[in-house]
């Protein structure tokens, strides 16, 4: 077999590549290593801007398949037809750690899926936890900034994040989980997903309900302790997956969703939009409506990972958000970064391409280009010659909306004054309090424990702000809490 040929970038085969072209044997370099020059100015620029929360991530790809029938609840096409296949992309990630952090951290997980459907790409971008730190969305830079490393030491700090939990109660639901066993899982296969928020869907009739995700691993839950996690290397995670996929092991998670008509949501005792709570299962049960495998590695981690874009925003017919303002601030944030880091046209970049035909008016800007795989549409969009619309040319092919799939309009259900409304909650320890109590003993040493490690070093009247979070939340959680603490303080 005759060897590949290298080439440059242009295409021109490469002579020789190692030495650079010099006047003499030890003489400098001349002007005309333009191969040489080529080759340095693309090392310059292999690095983009790192996702700015969860930079740390392993991606997989493979399938969903539908085995309910949803179609009296949307029509979104992926979800009718029991054994209809969807290709999907998964992307799991810690959050506060750069690219190169460990895998073995107490965070939580990402747990991204973009679905590949007929009308569009679907993506489903959640967390391995159910509900979420804030109910308010300008919250969340200061909040990821307590995460991240501290500005002046370049160092994780406690105190930053201490005060930040400590003067938001409605992160005490968080909390109770990052902090619990669950808090640090031993392998992305390991570990459930869920929406966490509440999103949508919409039937031909024009009916919406309020749906709820959770994907439950097939492999069931296992986590691991701080000192288990501590003897574990750092890149355990995406090698876990990687190895686990190369062996044909497949990871698979059944996928259920909890729905609510709108009328429930008007009479539930709970703000049915409220992230930091979930919606118990013995109100809304878990209805199973399909199972995803996840059965292919990426061939390239630059091209199919760190170009991978998940938005909130990217829906399709038949899926919609709700008046979750977390959520609704995410619709804008994702695809706003994405643009920052992967340019305007981001969503040309293969792995983000739709996998249906694509037909729009917006044109040009950075890294423009023809569609390979849905083929260029002759009339109209990004890859055709119509530019503008309205335009008389339907008859041509270029392309014309589908009012058959307009999203029923979003109720309001209160008089709506527009301004700074009170978003602290009506209860933030509830459901935090229940969680703790579902604990065993064992369970609720192990969290008062690591709540105790952490609050060492950090100011006492932050402290004390915890622990009377804790008690709010159960009589036991912050006596446990307390004289952990006061313990490991004073030993
Ligand atoms: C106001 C609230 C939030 C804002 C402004 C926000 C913003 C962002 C941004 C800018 C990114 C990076 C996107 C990229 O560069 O591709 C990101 C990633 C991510 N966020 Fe959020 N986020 C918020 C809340 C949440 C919540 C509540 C969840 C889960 C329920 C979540 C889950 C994720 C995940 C999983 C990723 C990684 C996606 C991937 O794998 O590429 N975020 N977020």
């Amino acid at each position: 077999m005759n060897p590949t040929r290298y080439t440059t970038a242009n295409g021109a085969p490469v002579p020789q590549d190692d030495t650079s072209i010099t006047a003499g044997e030890r003489g400098p370099l001349t002007f005309d290593n333009w191969r040489l020059f080529e080759k340095l100015a693309h090392f310059n620029r292999e690095r983009i801007p790192e996702r700015v929360v969860h930079a740390r991530g392993t991606s997989a790809q493979g399938v969903f398949r539908l085995t309910r029938d949803l179609s009296d609840l949307t029509i979104a096409d992926f979800l009718r037809g029991v054994g209809k296949e969807t290709p999907v992309a998964a992307r799991f990630s810690t959050v506060a750690g750069g690219q190169d952090s460990n895998d073995m951290e107490r965070d939580v997980r990402g747990f991204s899926v973009k679905f590949y459907t007929e009308q569009g790409n679907w993506d489903m971008v959640g967390n391995n936890t159910p509900v979420f730190f804030i109910r308010e969305p300008s919250k969340f830079p200061d909040f990821i900034h307590t995460q991240k490393k501290d500005p002046r030491t370049n160092l994780v700090n406690w105190q930053n994040r201490w005060e930040f939990w400590a003067l938001h109660p409605e992160s005490f639901h968080q909390v109770t989980i990052l902090l619990s066993d669950r808090g640090i899982p031993a392998s992305l296969r390991h570990m459930h997903g869920f929406s966490s928020h509440t999103l949508s869907f919409f039937n031909e009739k024009g009916e919406r309900h309020w749906v709820k995700w959770h994907f439950k691993t097939n492999q069931g839950i296992r986590n691991v302790s701080d000192e288990e996690a501590a003897t574990i290397p750092h890149d355990h995670n995406q090698r876990d997956m990687v190895e686990a996929i190369d062996r044909g092991e497949f990871p698979s998670w059944t996928v259920k969703i909890q729905v609510m008509s709108e009328e429930q949501a008007r009479e539930f005792r709970i703000n049915p939009f409220d992230l930091t709570k979930v919606w118990p299962h013995g109100d809304v049960p878990l209805i199973e409506i399909g199972q995803m495998e996840l059965n292919k590695n990426p061939d390239n981690y630059f091209a199919e990972v760190e170009q991978l874009a998940f938005s909130p925003s990217n829906f399709v017919p038949g899926i919609s958000g709700s008046p979750d303002k977390v959520l609704q601030s995410r619709l804008l944030a994702y695809a706003d970064a994405q643009r920052y880091r992967l340019s305007a046209n981001y969503q040309q970049i293969p792995i983000n391409q739709p996998r249906c035909p694509v037909n729009h008016y917006q044109r040009d800007g950075l890294m423009a280009g023809t569609c390979p795989v849905t083929g260029q549409s002759k009339e109209g969009g990004q890859y055709g010659d119509t530019n503008f619309y309205p335009n008389a040319r339907a008859d041509q092919g270029a392309p014309v909306p589908s009012p058959e799939f307009s999203e029923p309009p979003m109720p309001l259900e209160e008089e709506a004054w527009v301004g700074y409304h009170n978003n602290r909650g009506d209860d933030n320890y509830e459901q935090a309090g229940n969680l703790y109590r579902s604990f065993d003993d064992g369970q609720r040493d192990r969290i008062a424990n690591v709540f105790a490690t952490t609050l060492q070093g950090v100011t006492a009247p932050i402290v004390s702000k915890v622990i009377e979070h804790c008690y709010a939340a159960d009589e036991d959680y912050g006596r446990r809490v307390e004289a952990r603490y006061t313990a490991l303080r004073d030993a």
